[in-house]
């Protein structure tokens, strides 16, 4: 995932892969995080996390413990199918099935769009100190498919292709893969 989405320093990933995978082994294990992964025809094609996150106590949060959403990823050739948005609402699903009122997620902006159609909704987090990593270029729904600049219709109101049916669809209706 990070890989997707800034340029990171190949010796930089590796040793996070090094530590995300102790780190998240560890709360897998004791349920302090859930993983759902999405089967494709032809395997694994998306992957998401829950990680149950403490928070301090807030009004009218009955829970301080708050899932937070992260490392959703999709294989580059099988974007812009849904497997991204299924991955989240199954997540959210997960999440609400246990009581949980409130989700959140820091958001790329690859998955805004996803998010946001899911109901997400802008929070107003704030950092000091930045991070020095360029962001990756972006590449989507297909990283190898060009995009062709907005048209002014399309900014206005998003002229809709072939793709529009897809996503008017339920994620449930969708027939390409299964998620365990
Ligand atoms: C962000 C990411 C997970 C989205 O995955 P995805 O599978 O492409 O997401 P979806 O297919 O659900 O939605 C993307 C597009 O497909 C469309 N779509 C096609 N079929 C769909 C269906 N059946 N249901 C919903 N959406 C569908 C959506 O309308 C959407 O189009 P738009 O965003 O151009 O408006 C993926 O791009 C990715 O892995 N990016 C790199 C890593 C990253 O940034 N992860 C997010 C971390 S917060």
């Amino acid at each position: 995932m990070f890989e997707a989405v800034a340029r990171y320093p190949p010796e930089a990933l590796a040793q996070h892969d090094r530590r995300y995978r102790r780190w998240i082994s560890e709360r897998l294990r004791s349920g302090r995080a859930v993983g759902a992964i999405a089967e494709g025809p032809e395997g694994p094609c998306g992957s998401g996390v829950a990680w149950l996150r403490e928070e301090q106590p807030r009004p009218g949060i009955p829970h301080r413990v708050v899932p937070y959403l992260m490392s959703i990823y999709v294989v580059p050739d099988q974007r812009g199918r849904g497997v991204g948005s299924a991955v989240t609402a199954w997540l959210v699903r997960w999440a609400r099935a246990r009581g949980f009122q409130r989700v959140v997620l820091h958001a790329t902006r690859f998955g805004r769009p996803v998010y946001r159609r899911l109901g997400f909704e802008r929070s107003w987090e704030m950092r000091l100190g930045g991070s020095s990593i360029p962001s990756a270029p972006i590449r989507r729904p297909l990283d190898s498919v060009p995009r062709s600049r907005p048209t002014r219709r399309r900014r206005r109101g998003r002229a809709r292709g072939p793709a529009s049916d897809a996503s008017r669809r339920t994620l449930s209706e969708s027939p390409r893969f299964d998620l365990e």
